[in-house]
């Protein structure tokens, strides 16, 4: 089905769309630098068949020859390794720096497909293709791309816009009900630093907030969606605004590491973004009905609100240390109120601990 599709325009020094509709897929070759002539297409083995598919309509609409590049999925696809057998493959096909990489799935493919398309030859163009609700309305997004070490996540990569990013909202119809209501954490986190209409939208009806054949899941995805384009194109390399989608990222990337992350980003982040609201209140900063709000929100979802009590030690040596790699202090984002996200810098160990005993069970 083709309908009219939403077009979201990203800022800054290299600008590009992001495309929003049923559909959309076809719109790849045009996204694509005319004088490209090889395409390699980074995907996990449960889109082989669909990048197959992709890869006879590039064939056949255009002269440019497609390679697939088949990857493992989730966080196993983002180790160096992986990334070198995609250079492999661009190698012994005479890769040039006028080809072009897309990356077609999940956040972890198109971080991965990101960074291959980032270093080879010092950086080749690259069409995003998520598949995920998670890699719409913020992976694919905002030109962050990388691999993971074994100290740590996302400790190596670079930021490489792409020249096009295509969400084909068909792609999402197969897609586990628990997964995209896990992705969908990341539009709360949009909804509450940014745009309180996705919030309306979950409190009028969350049922077709999460389901793909709605207006109200579409118009929520566009939010979320149009939310990043304006901070990511203000600031690309997080030197200020762009810190704000840590919303419930600080103890919510402590809680995947204590589960070796196993756990759905967005399960962590919803328990995280509790905490930020209870954070927020303790500081005096954000109203009780305001983190009810929070509450009530990601309940109607069925995401998670709270962590084990007794892993407090645990989830604050982790945020101490992450601080510590990235050479700051420990900050949270917090809210003033909703949409009106803040810093808070260094604060007390006993706030944190207090804000934890209100989600801690
Ligand atoms: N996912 C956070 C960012 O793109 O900055």
């Amino acid at each position: 089905m083709t309908d009219q599709p939403t077009v979201v325009s990203v800022g800054g020094d290299a600008p590009y769309d992001v495309t929003v509709g049923r559909g959309v897929l076809d719109r790849i070759d045009a996204a694509l630098p005319s004088a490209t002539r090889k395409v390699l297409v980074v995907h996990p083995p449960t889109l082989s068949a669909k990048a197959a598919e992709l890869r006879e309509r590039l064939q056949a609409s255009s002269a440019r020859e497609v390679l697939l590049a088949e990857i493992p999925d989730a966080e196993s696809g983002k180790r160096v390794e992986v990334a070198a057998f995609c250079w492999q493959v661009m190698g012994q096909a005479d890769f040039t720096r006028t080809d072009a990489v897309v990356g077609f799935g999940g956040g972890a493919v198109t971080d991965l497909a990101g960074f291959v398309a980032a270093t080879w030859l010092r950086g080749v163009a690259l069409v995003q293709v998520p598949t995920t609700v998670l890699g719409m309305v913020d992976a694919a997004v905002g030109g962050k791309t990388g691999i993971n070490t074994a100290e740590g996540k996302n400790l190596v990569g670079a930021f490489w816009p792409p020249r096009a990013v295509i969400c084909d909202l068909d792609l999402l119809d197969t897609l586990s009900a628990n997964e995209r209501v896990a992705g969908f954490a990341e539009v709360v986190k949009a909804g509450f630093i940014w745009y309180p209409e996705i919030l309306d939208l979950i409190e009028a009806d969350p049922v077709a907030a999460v389901d793909p054949a709605s207006p109200a899941f579409r118009r929520c995805i566009e939010l979320a969606i149009e939310m990043k384009a304006r901070v990511v194109g203000e600031d690309l390399r997080e030197a200020g605004l762009r810190e704000v989608l840590n919303y419930g990222h600080t103890l919510g990337h402590a809680i995947e590491h204590a589960e070796r992350y196993q756990w759905r980003h967005g399960a962590a982040i919803s328990i995280g973004m509790m905490y930020a609201a209870e954070l927020s209140r303790l500081a005096g900063r954000l109203s009780d009905e305001a983190v009810d709000r929070h509450r009530r929100i990601l309940e109607m979802l069925g995401l998670p609100l709270s962590y084990r009590a007794g892993a407090w030690p645990q989830l604050l040596a982790t945020m101490q240390r992450d601080k510590k790699s990235r050479g700051g202090m420990l900050r949270f984002i917090v809210l003033d109120d909703i949409a009106r996200p803040t810093v808070l810098q260094a604060p007390d160990e006993s706030l944190l601990f207090a804000a934890y005993q209100e989600i801690g069970q």
